[in-house]
């Protein structure tokens, strides 16, 4: 992108789009979506907004009295979004947090959460074109994990398998679900080997930061030995993103199955984002290659 190009210039006309975030710098969504406003012809613009946890309130009235068309929030306030919206979609009522906000011309703010959306476009765009029926293992219970699960819960899987450090935490996350989804059978295990349904499982999902750091290949829970354990026809995916790819993606393409990663889903996250603001389908293509070139540089 030229940041000089006349015809891409801000004006009085110019609508404005952005992320909040603690830390935000890191984000990839600036370069996502400017990428795709500028193709579209698009007079707006995406920026970061480093906002703290404390401020959010005022921030967000701030980004509304100022007539900011809608924003992406990560971490640490998509929970804390909740309570600040005015309508929330059921989603992002289940999931419990917002990642998307759009704002009406009064300033009425309505949350979504596409971080769901984005985990099972990712795997259709992978090979793996619907969950329902399926025997899924997920690891990890925290923020990440609530959206994925909702998804999987949403898409008509028929077991699901919670894996975490903490059971009680788990337990916890699956509760309000497993009441509100009668139709799929769940259960927490110990984050531990021995526990894993693997043999019987359809896909494998990661939502812990456990295959980035530390996890050596003689270590018992390496990704490598969970995907070992799957059958020829398991499906994998890792909601955490690292360049050349996490333990897990790195295994999975090893073995020959079919695997989708974490840029996919923050792709096809940011993509819905964008729809629910301009009306129009992000162009997905180009917007990987670009992402991927960024991150293979950074
Ligand atoms: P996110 O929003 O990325 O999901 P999070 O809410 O902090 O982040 O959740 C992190 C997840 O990774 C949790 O499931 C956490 O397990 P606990 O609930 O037991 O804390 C898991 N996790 C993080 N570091 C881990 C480690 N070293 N070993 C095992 N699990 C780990």
């Amino acid at each position: 992108m030229n940041p000089l190009s006349t015809t891409w210039s801000i004006n009085g006309e110019t609508r404005i789009l952005g992320v909040i975030g603690d830390p935000v710098a890191h984000s990839l969504s600036p370069a996502m979506h400017n990428l795709a406003l500028e193709a579209a012809g698009l007079n707006w613009r995406y920026l970061p907004f480093h906002i703290k946890a404390e401020d959010l309130p005022q921030a967000v009235r701030g980004l509304a009295a100022a007539g900011v068309v809608g924003f992406n929030a990560t971490i640490p306030h998509k929970e804390a979004l909740v309570p600040l919206m005015h309508s929330l979609d059921e989603t992002a009522q289940l999931i419990g947090a917002v990642n998307t906000v759009s704002m009406d011309e009064s300033g009425r703010m309505t949350g979504y959460n596409t971080d769901g959306y984005g985990f099972i476009a990712a795997l259709a765009e992978n090979g793996v074109p619907a969950v329902a029926g399926m025997r899924v293992v997920v690891l990890g219970a925290g923020g990440a994990s609530r959206a994925v699960l909702v998804a999987l819960l949403q898409g008509g899987v028929k077991e699901l398998v919670v894996a975490n450090r903490t059971v009680s935490r788990a337990e916890a996350v699956l509760a309000p679900l497993k009441a509100r989804f009668p139709g799929t059978t769940c259960r927490v295990v110990p984050l531990g080997m021995e526990d894993l349904p693997l043999a019987g499982c359809d896909l494998l999902v990661n939502t812990t930061s456990i295959g980035l750091y530390g996890v050596g290949a003689e270590d018992p829970f390496a990704m490598e030995h969970l995907v070992a354990a799957l059958g020829d026809h398991a499906a994998v995916m890792d909601a955490v993103y690292a360049p050349g790819g996490t333990a897990l993606i790195r295994a999975a393409k090893e073995r020959g199955l079919k695997y989708a990663d974490g840029l996919a889903m923050l792709i096809h996250q940011g993509a819905r984002a964008y729809t629910h603001w301009t009306g129009r389908d992000m162009p997905i293509d180009r917007v990987r290659t670009h992402l991927r070139a960024m991150m293979e540089q950074a």
